[in-house]
Order: C-alpha cells, then structure tokens, then sequence
C-alpha cells in the first residue's frame, strides 16, 4: 500500500474511534446540557460520515480501483494533495461543529463551511483523479476456469 492510502486509512479508523465513543456519550446524555446539542449530534455525523466512512472508501478506492482496471493511478501527487485538503477539513469541521454546541453565537456553526469547501475540494480531485484512471481501463479478463480432472 501506498503511503498515501495508509493515511487515508489510519484517518478513518482514527474517526471511527472517535465517532462511536461519542455516539455512546451523546446516548447517556453527556452533552444533554450544552447550548446547542444538534451541533454535538453534527459533530458526531460528520466524524462517522466523512471521516469514518468516506476517508475508508477513498483509501480503498486509490488502492483497489486502479488494480481492478488494470491502469496505474492517474495521480499519486493529487491523491497526497486530496489526504491534506481532506484530513484538515474533517479535522476543522469536527472542532468547529464540537466547539459550536458550546457556543450561543452562530459565529462557530459558519466557521464550519470553510472547511466543509477544504472536504469538498478533496473530494473533487477524488472524482477528477478516479475518472481519468478508469478512462483507459481495460477490459476484465475472462474468469478463470477449474482445471479439468
Ligand atoms: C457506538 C456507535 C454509535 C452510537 C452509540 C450512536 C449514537 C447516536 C445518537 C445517540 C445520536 C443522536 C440521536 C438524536 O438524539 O437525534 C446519533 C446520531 C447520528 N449518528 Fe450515531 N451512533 C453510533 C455510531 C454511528 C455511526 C458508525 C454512524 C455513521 C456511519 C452514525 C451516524 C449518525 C448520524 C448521521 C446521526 C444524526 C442523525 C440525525 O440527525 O437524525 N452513528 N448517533
Ligand atoms: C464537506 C461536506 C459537508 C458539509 C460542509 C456539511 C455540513 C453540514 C451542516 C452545516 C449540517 C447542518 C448542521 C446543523 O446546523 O444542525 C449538516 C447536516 C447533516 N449532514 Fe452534512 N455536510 C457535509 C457532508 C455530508 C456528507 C457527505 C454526509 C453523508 C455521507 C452528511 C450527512 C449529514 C447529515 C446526516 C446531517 C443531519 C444530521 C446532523 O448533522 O445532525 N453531510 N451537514
């Protein structure tokens, strides 16, 4: 595995750590009292969502997609550059959203779509990198057959 999807990896385990360990104090009602608990209950979607499920599947992608289309990946630099544009979002987004159930201002809840546009820029370079590698995908090989007795 490349450098890159390890961090991919690493990055959504670390988020599903995280993530379900909220989700379990958000459930006995740790972060009942906090000024704004739908932010909390954010925090804890978006860490699952973007951190733990998506992060997991552009790992995945960069690493299984090219193999299975039989063409190198378009990009190692652009996927390096979507790690950084995507971890800092997600980590950004999750303080921001954290922080803001806290907050009686809307300053913190809006301080979330700057990073939310870091995520997204990620994941377009994802789109634009996975759709020129599956440009020039081969055809699949035809399935092997059992060797006759
Ligand atoms: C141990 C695991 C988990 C526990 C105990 C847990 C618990 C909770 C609780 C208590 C809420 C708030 C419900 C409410 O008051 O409205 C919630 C919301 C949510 N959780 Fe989890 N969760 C867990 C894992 C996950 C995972 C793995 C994902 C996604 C992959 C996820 C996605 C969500 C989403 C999207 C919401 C928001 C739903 C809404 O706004 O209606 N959760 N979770
Ligand atoms: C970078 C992209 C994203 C940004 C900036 C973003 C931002 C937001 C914001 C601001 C809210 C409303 C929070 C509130 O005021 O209560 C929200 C809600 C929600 N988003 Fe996202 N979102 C993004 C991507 C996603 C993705 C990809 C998913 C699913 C895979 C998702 C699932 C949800 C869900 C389930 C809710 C409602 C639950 C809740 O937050 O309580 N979001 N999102």
């Amino acid at each position: 595995m490349s450098p890159t999807v390890i961090g991919f990896i690493r990055i959504s385990l670390l988020s599903l750590f995280v993530g379900v360990i909220m989700g379990i104090l958000i459930a006995v009602g740790v972060f009942r009292n906090v000024t704004n608990p739908s932010l909390i209950t954010s925090a804890h979607a978006h860490i699952n969502l973007l951190g733990g499920v998506m992060m997991l599947i552009f790992g995945v992608g960069y690493h299984i997609l090219p193999r299975f289309s039989g063409r190198p990946l378009f990009s190692e630099g652009i996927a390096r550059v979507q790690l950084w544009l995507s971890g800092a979002g997600l980590i950004g987004m999750f303080i921001l959203f954290f922080a803001g159930g806290y907050s009686s201002s809307d300053f913190l809840r809006y301080g979330v779509a700057p990073f939310g546009a870091l995520y997204g820029a990620g994941a377009i370079l994802f789109v634009y990198n996975m759709w020129r590698t599956l440009a020039g995908a081969t055809p699949a090989p035809p399935p092997l057959r059992p060797a006759k007795k």
